[in-house]
């Protein structure tokens, strides 16, 4: 334990203490079990494995100054899980399971919890996956709701340092009225070709385009986008884009700062006009974006001045953080303690 290296961890596996199960048989949930195994008895013909049938929440703990751990909007995970479980037929997790779980999972490795100051937190990772066996394409008719912890560093590697992105056509993410809206594994699987050839190319991430038009900027890989311009925070509006809590935040942050929020269809063309843009989510946090690649064009799109983050990302992330770590007042009720 004492040998984390607090301020450089990557955004990764690490093990920890404990982890917590509950199993659904019979229509009904058990009890929440805690396990100090990784490992889970899978049969061989899960849904999960064979047909995709798998949702999963990323989260995140934090450690004030006062040492408190904060959680972060966990009801919003939770309404989003139950809308990954309507959106797959896998059976739903009701909030005070969800909650539960996630609450005890913590707790048991409280002392995983990055410290404040390291600019690291704990990620609470709750999966729910179809574990009753099926060989026709049906929902299973037993599931396994698990939750471990990891601690994290930031996702894309340096915090609050801009990033550059690419541009994908050749990959769509999801489809129109695809499973893009909720957090299901076949959507990250579908992307993996498309942040593999970002990353070979020097990219930190792919971004995504709508499906049906390659017109409208969709996702930034595993995070939501926005750009900044006119004192008008705009993020787009799609069917395949997953609802970000981070962009919920901080349009709602955006909002109390004297800015407008428009959430519509994004044009390419548009990134033209923007003064910043960025990336946002729960691994992601914000990562500005100084420069978008088009691979189709050829045209490349700068943001920011010498590669910095502009100061309105500047002011969203300090607010966003301050929330989350205790520097400032949680006027809009998204912290709950663990103790
Ligand atoms: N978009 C995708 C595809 C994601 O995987 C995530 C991460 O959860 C996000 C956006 C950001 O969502 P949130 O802010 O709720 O973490
Ligand atoms: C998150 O931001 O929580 C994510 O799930 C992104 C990625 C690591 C899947």
């Amino acid at each position: 334990m004492e040998t984390l290296d607090w301020k450089s961890l990557p955004f990764g596996y690490i093990k920890t203490d404990y982890n917590v199960r509950c199993y659904y048989r019979n229509g009904k949930w058990g009890e929440l079990e805690i396990s100090s195994s990784e490992y889970i008895n899978l049969h061989m013909a899960a849904t999960a494995l064979h047909y995709g049938q798998e949702a999963f929440e990323g989260m995140k703990a934090f450690m004030g100054k006062d040492g408190g751990i904060r959680l972060f909007r966990w009801d919003e995970n939770s309404l989003r899980m139950k809308k990954s479980a309507e959106g797959i037929m896998l059976a739903e997790v009701p909030d005070s399971l969800f909650h539960d779980a996630i609450v005890k999972c913590v707790k048991m490795n409280k002392h995983f919890v990055p410290p404040y100051g390291t600019w690291a937190s704990l990620y609470i990772r709750p999966l729910l996956i179809g574990s009753g066996a099926q060989v026709g394409v049906k929902a299973a008719n037993e599931y396994l709701f698990l939750v471990f912890v990891t601690p994290v560093g930031p996702y894309f590697k340096e915090l609050f340092k801009p990033v550059h992105m690419m541009i994908t056509r050749t990959f769509d993410r999801a489809a129109p009225l695809g499973t893009g809206n909720i957090k299901v594994g076949g959507n990250y699987a579908a992307s993996l070709r498309a942040l593999d050839v970002a990353h070979h190319q020097g990219y930190a991430s792919a971004l995504f385009l709508d499906a049906r038009e390659k017109k409208f900027i969709d996702e930034a890989g595993p995070a939501n986008f926005f750009g900044i311009r006119d004192n008008t925070y705009i993020t787009p509006e799609s069917h395949s884009i997953l609802p970000s809590i981070t962009n919920k935040s901080l349009q709602q942050i955006a909002r109390d700062m004297g800015m407008k929020v428009e959430i519509r269809p994004v044009p390419i063309e548009e990134l033209e006009t923007f003064e910043e843009v960025g990336a946002c989510g729960t691994a992601a946090v914000i990562s500005p974006v100084s420069l978008i690649f088009d691979e189709a064009t050829g045209k490349t799109y700068h943001f920011g001045e010498n590669d910095q983050p502009g100061p309105i990302s500047a002011k969203l992330y300090e607010i966003l953080t301050g929330i989350q770590m205790g520097d400032l007042p949680d006027p809009y009720g998204w912290i709950e303690f663990v103790d």
